[in-house]
């Protein structure tokens, strides 16, 4: 019988309402991607990866990632770096700014990252990423969890090796992409070591890598044993394949919800980034909403060359005029500002 995707499951003490997981995507994964991952049927939500490094020298950017709104719970903030000591202070910093579980990046296969021997790297030195584990477990009351890859070398199983001890050094959860550093996004996700893995731990185990639609979520669940399903890329615009995954509803869209969705996109990215950063941030979203909804192709390159986030806004709603009402009444359920504020420089809540 096939998984309730409804149904809750626990991270120790942190109940995740349902068996999706909103992936962390660097560059993607903003409050107002959570926020709506939230609204659409994720049951958890992930900050992208923020660099320890940043915390500990008081990046204003870096500390800006650390902005937990109250509609994103349970959300896991997610750190990356190699140095077991910074990380366990980063981790208390994440665990006062309200995030509900700390995630670890033992996964990322860039090399500005991988060089400084943080994401991927980490599965070659097995004891440094346990005392990291350690270190947090240690340092703060939040459950850590752990996201990795299969090993750095193509064929590696070295997560079969690794998780277990990293699950005995402290973490309370494990995600894994079954491709190898090595491969960055070519080739496909092999669950059959999604499956080798929770067999040999007795935590949740989350599966990551090409789940795009229900019969997938359906089939990873039932095949590997995983407690959850993480999407990625399948929801870079399209919050609806949330909906389609976890209540089996497959619904297209009209024009006005694409495009109410995008403009309630917009505005809460410009809060939070500000309105410079928002524009050139928000580019790459535009071709992923509109990829739907049948928009001239004109129109959609064009948006990308207008000077202004108020000239995206109205020629948005000039080709979705209804759309109006429908995202005033979006913002209007969006819950007031109570934002966990931390003692940091001011210009970081003023969307710097
Ligand atoms: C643009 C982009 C950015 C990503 N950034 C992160 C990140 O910051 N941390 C992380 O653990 N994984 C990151 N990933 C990997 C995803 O979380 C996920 O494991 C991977 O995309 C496979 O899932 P998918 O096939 O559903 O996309 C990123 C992936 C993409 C495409």
């Amino acid at each position: 019988m096939d998984l309730d995707l409804r149904s809750s499951w626990w991270i120790r003490n942190v109940e995740i309402p349902t068996r999706l997981v909103l992936a962390p995507m660097a560059g993607v994964s903003v409050q107002a991607f959570r926020r709506q991952g939230r609204r659409f049927g994720a049951g958890l939500v992930c900050s992208e990866m923020v660099s320890c490094a940043g915390i500990e020298h008081r990046n204003e950017r870096t500390l800006g990632y650390l902005r937990v709104a109250s509609d994103e719970h349970p959300l896991a903030i997610q750190l990356f770096g190699s140095e077991p000591g910074t990380m366990a202070e980063a981790a208390r910093m994440v665990e006062a700014a309200g995030a509900d579980l700390v995630d670890l990046n033992f996964g990322c296969p860039v090399r500005k990252v991988t060089k400084t021997g943080a994401g991927a790297t980490m599965l070659d030195d097995p004891d440094r990423a346990c005392r990291v584990v350690a270190a947090i477990a240690e340092a703060v009351e939040l459950p850590v969890t752990v996201k990795m890859r299969r090993g750095v070398r193509n064929g590696s199983r070295d997560c079969l090796v690794v998780g277990p001890r990293l699950v005995e050094a402290g973490a309370a959860s494990i995600t894994l992409h079954p491709r190898s550093a090595q491969q960055m996004y070519t080739g496909t996700a092999d669950h059959a070591l999604t499956a080798e893995l929770a067999s040999l731990v007795d935590v949740p185990v989350v599966a990551s890598g090409d789940v795009t639609s229900r019969a997938r979520a359906q089939a990873v669940l039932a095949t590997t044993g995983a407690a959850a399903v993480m999407i990625g890329r399948a929801a870079q615009g399209n919050p609806w394949v949330l909906e389609e995954i976890v209540d089996g509803v497959e619904r297209e869209p009209s024009r006005e919800e694409i495009v109410a969705e995008l403009l309630l996109f917009v505005r809460q990215t410009v809060r939070e980034l500000g309105e410079r950063r928002a524009h050139g941030f928000l580019k790459k979203f535009y071709g992923w909403y509109l990829g739907r909804g049948r928009f001239p192709r004109q129109f959609k390159q064009e948006l990308v060359t207008v000077s202004s986030l108020d000239e995206v806004e109205r020629r948005l709603l000039a080709a979705a005029p209804d759309a109006r009402e429908l995202v005033e009444e979006l913002e209007a359920d969006v819950p007031p500002g109570d934002e966990i504020t931390l003692e940091l420089p001011i210009s970081i809540y003023g969307g710097g």
